[in-house]
């Protein structure tokens, strides 16, 4: 019985050598230590022993049986490192590793140009306003003093829907609407697209952008046309730019004028920018006709005020020197993430 003892517990001591989970090492113990076990099925054949033998024999099974216990405890220890060991492995986070970079949408560069100037023109009291770009031709032409048949209609393209119904070609439709909802003192500006049927090149786009902007009040004059545009002006395109005032023509307004400002591209020198001009046209503006007042219902003998209208996308293509208006309205993110901030 002892050599079946010590058979026993070789045996023993290899399988366990090769156990592999806890779940071999449980039916290990089982198999050996369970009721129904192998060192269990020792201690019930010592029946048959001699009595005096019996003692001898029992201690040396419990010995047995305690060294399997004491080994297969160690070997649950060593198998819960051994897996802890594998878990982590399998866990392991590189922190060096780059991170992914979420794509971030960003502003557009006529919007940025766009919030630029509305702070300009907010730091100097104006309010914004918003207009319909579907547009009655009262708005767009016959309050801004521009009847049908008028002669100045051909300056501008226009899209009709109906008879009186069109997409509004100037923005200046919302400086009508304002002066019939609103009293003076009014300083407001007016963003929006507006629409002509041009062809589409390099400078022209049947879509564009316009921001309207009114001042009436008692005592308006010129002077004030010319502070507020020069101010605006050299905040866009810095203190260095010089601004000139030439006279023009616009039915809504009398006297008319374009603003130029010197190329910010050769400083005046003239290049490929401004066309070798040295200057750039930004807006048109004039004294708010005394017609367009009355029709707004203002009384031009007690106010005065100055419009002017100024060309979001030539002032976003000159100032980030983008030679085609066309990428302005492609959408080519490889283009338009160069201008977010
Ligand atoms: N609406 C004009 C245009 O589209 C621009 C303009 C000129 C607006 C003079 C004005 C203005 O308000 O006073 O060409």
């Amino acid at each position: 019985m002892k050599e079946q003892l010590e058979a026993l517990r070789a045996q023993a001591m290899e399988e366990l050598a090769s156990l592999r989970s806890p779940k071999e090492l449980e039916d290990f113990r089982v198999r050996y230590m369970g009721k129904k076990g192998s060192v269990t099925g020792l201690l019930r054949g010592m029946g048959a022993l001699p009595a005096e033998e019996r003692p001898i024999m029992g201690q040396m099974v419990n010995q047995l049986r305690q060294e399997l216990e004491d080994a297969v405890t160690e070997k649950s220890d060593s198998l819960q490192a051994q897996l802890q060991k594998e878990q982590l492995a399998k866990e392991k986070l590189d922190v060096t590793m780059p991170g992914k970079k979420d794509a971030a949408g960003g502003l557009h560069p006529l919007n940025v140009v766009l919030e630029d100037i509305i702070d300009i023109f907010q730091s100097m009291g104006f309010d914004i306003i918003d207009g319909p770009e579907v547009e009655t031709d009262y708005y767009c032409f016959q309050a801004l003093n521009v009847p049908e048949d008028h002669p100045a209609r051909d300056m501008q393209d226009t899209f009709y829907l109906t008879d009186s119904l069109l997409l509004r070609t100037q923005t200046s439709a919302a400086q009508a609407r304002t002066m019939e909802t609103t009293k003076p003192p009014i300083r407001v500006i007016c963003p929006g697209r507006v629409y002509r049927a041009d062809e589409v090149d390099a400078t022209h786009s049947p879509v564009f952008h316009q921001i309207e902007g009114l001042v009436v009040d008692k005592g308006v004059t010129m002077c004030d046309l010319k502070g507020v545009l020069e101010q605006f002006a050299h905040e866009i395109y810095g203190e260095d730019t010089r601004v000139r005032f030439r006279p023009s023509f616009f039915p809504f307004t009398e006297p008319s004028v374009e603003v130029d400002v010197s190329c910010s591209a050769c400083g005046g020198k003239g290049c490929r920018v401004c066309k070798g001009a040295g200057w750039i046209e930004i807006l048109g503006a004039g004294m708010v006709h005394p017609r367009v007042l009355e029709m707004g219902g203002i009384d031009p003998e007690v106010y005065s005020g100055f419009a002017f209208g100024i060309g979001l996308d030539r002032l976003t293509t000159t100032r980030y020197k983008i030679s085609d208006i066309r990428l302005l309205f492609e959408n080519d993110l490889r283009m338009l993430e160069q201008f977010d901030r």
